[in-house]
């Protein structure tokens, strides 16, 4: 048996390959079937005179989904899905599938999101994961190169690491406990043992409300360093990400094609990324910092107008085109494909609309943004629109962040973390930064956040024991997934999400 993603070295060959009718068209003696395997997908053509009437019978009937076993020669043609036809010489039937739900027709995403065991099979989920399964290689491949040890931290843990709002508390022989936020504690231990260390887990927050960025249950990378300050940590976060997207970007073409995903923005992914403290960072946001030479809302207007001239673009080819159509002169298929463009490009119209109110909320966040606030989505885009690249925004006040981090000596107020900003509106992928050290200070920040000491006596041990400074970050590797594939929803990015509302398939 020969695999679609070996394809390449048997052109010209006779093969067999075992797989599934993801779809077909016949003709005059001819069935085109797109036939996949898993590891890709190919055109076979059965043709009634090489395969006989029974076959060809049955090849036509065949309903979307079958399994099936083919026989035949391997032809290279750019032109077809995968880039190879296979001359089918014989085709047996392994089962026959029952009415597939999922047709080539468009389905709303509730409709694929109950579907998702069967929709995970098309062309394009099938590209999604298996970026995300190179991103995941290429993590590993990154820390694993540079010595760091994985080490995997609980999921039911006692506390709370990134605040008590967002906690799934669960059961555990009669005490609470709750599903971990975050391995980071653990991985604090852990670098104290090893040096460093990195884990790679699912991670679970109670995020009561559906947003485009927010998954109940994620996987997150955290790295943590002994003897690792801030600016160690950043450059490490740089050279990660960069890493990985580029690992990506030569890797991934055919994936990368079939999400058609304009990869202008991921070659700029380049070191040094800029660097900067909230407090510039929000100077940017409020239009009162220029860069490259032109303010926040300079920048917001000229989106505006884009958007405008594109609109308008749009309204005249969907006039003309039904010009067209209404003058009678056309044929049949000629109504039919300017039609069928009308359509789209209506689809178009809605999408530009949904645009044009995502800048106007953007101008009013910008403008009604409070120094000393936390960022939100919208001041996230804003800012990393400046720059089309990757953003690191550091010392941040303390109030907005976690009781664990370092504040500035130099910065009183401040926090040394900071927080990775993808560009294209995807915002925050990675927070971290250098850890407190001072158990003083960790007690009175304990107490400050409202957290039970009990269950943090293990964790001040860490600073009476051999205490140094140290550092680490986290990387939600569902937002990088989204990051990299250009997808709009977060929900796309893992083989079964789970958000408020969502627990089955
Ligand atoms: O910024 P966060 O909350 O940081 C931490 O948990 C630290 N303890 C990490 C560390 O220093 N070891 O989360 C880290 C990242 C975010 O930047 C984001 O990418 C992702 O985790 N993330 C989520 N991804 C999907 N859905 C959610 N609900 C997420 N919440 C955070
Ligand atoms: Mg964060």
């Amino acid at each position: 048996m020969t695999r679609i993603q070996d394809l390449a070295a048997h052109v010209g060959q006779a093969v067999e390959l075992k797989g599934w009718n993801a779809q077909k068209r016949d003709s005059k003696g001819l069935v085109f079937m797109t036939f996949r395997d898993g590891t890709g997908f190919c055109q076979a053509v059965i043709n009634l005179e090489v395969v006989g009437e029974a076959s060809f019978e049955v090849a036509k009937r065949l309903p979307q989904e079958s399994s099936l076993a083919i026989k035949g020669t391997v032809i290279c043609d750019e032109k077809q899905v995968g880039g190879y036809e296979i001359q089918v010489t014989a085709l047996t039937v392994i089962a026959e599938a029952e009415d597939y739900p999922i047709t080539p027709k468009e389905h709303g995403v509730d409709f694929l999101m109950d579907n998702r065991h069967l929709w995970l099979r098309s062309r394009r989920q099938w590209a999604i994961m298996r970026v995300r399964n190179r991103i995941i290689f290429a993590i590993h491949e990154f820390f694993q190169g540079k010595g760091f040890v994985q080490m995997d931290a609980p999921i039911f843990t006692g506390n709370a690491c990134e605040g008590t709002t967002n906690l799934f508390e669960t059961d555990y022989y009669g005490e609470p406990a709750y599903l971990s936020q975050s391995g980071q504690l653990y991985g604090e231990a852990m670098a104290m043992a090893q040096g460093l260390i990195y884990t790679f887990g699912p991670t679970f927050r109670a995020e009561k409300s559906k947003t485009r960025r927010h998954l109940s249950e994620f996987w997150m990378i955290e790295p943590e360093m002994a003897f690792y300050d801030l600016k160690m940590d950043m450059d490490l976060i740089e050279q990660f990400v960069q890493s990985v997207v580029g690992a990506v970007l030569s890797s991934c073409a055919e994936e990368l094609k079939v999400l058609e995903r304009d990869t202008t923005f991921l070659e700029k992914v380049q070191l040094p990324f800029i660097r900067m403290k909230y407090e510039d960072a929000v100077s940017v946001i409020l239009g009162e910092k220029e860069v490259n030479g032109r303010t926040s809302f300079v920048m917001l207007e000229e989106e505006k107008a884009k958007l405008v001239d594109e609109q308008k673009a749009v309204e005249q080819d969907i006039a003309e085109r039904e010009a067209k159509i209404k003058s009678g002169e056309l044929k049949k298929g000629e109504i039919n494909f300017n039609q069928s463009k009308v359509d789209k490009l209506k689809g178009q119209l809605t999408d530009i609309a949904e645009r044009q109110q995502a800048v106007e909320q953007w101008i009013s966040s910008a403008k009604n943004f409070k120094r000393g606030d936390d960022f939100g989505g919208s001041d996230e885009t804003v800012l990393t629109k400046m720059f089309g690249q990757p953003v690191m925004v550091y010392n941040w006040p303390q109030a907005v962040k976690a009781f664990y981090m370092k504040e500035d000596e130099e910065d009183k107020g401040y926090a040394k973390g900071v927080d990775l900003l993808a560009p294209e509106g995807y915002g925050e992928v990675v927070g971290g930064g250098e850890r407190e050290t001072d158990i003083e200070r960790l007690k009175s920040k304990i107490i400050e956040h409202e957290l039970p000491m009990s269950a943090f006596e293990w964790y001040l041990d860490l600073r009476k024991f051999g205490n140094v400074p140290h550092s680490g970050f986290g990387l939600g590797l569902e937002r990088l997934v989204a990051w990299i594939c250009g997808l709009q929803h977060i929900r796309e990015t893992i083989p079964f999400p789970r958000s408020y509302g969502r627990l089955l398939p």
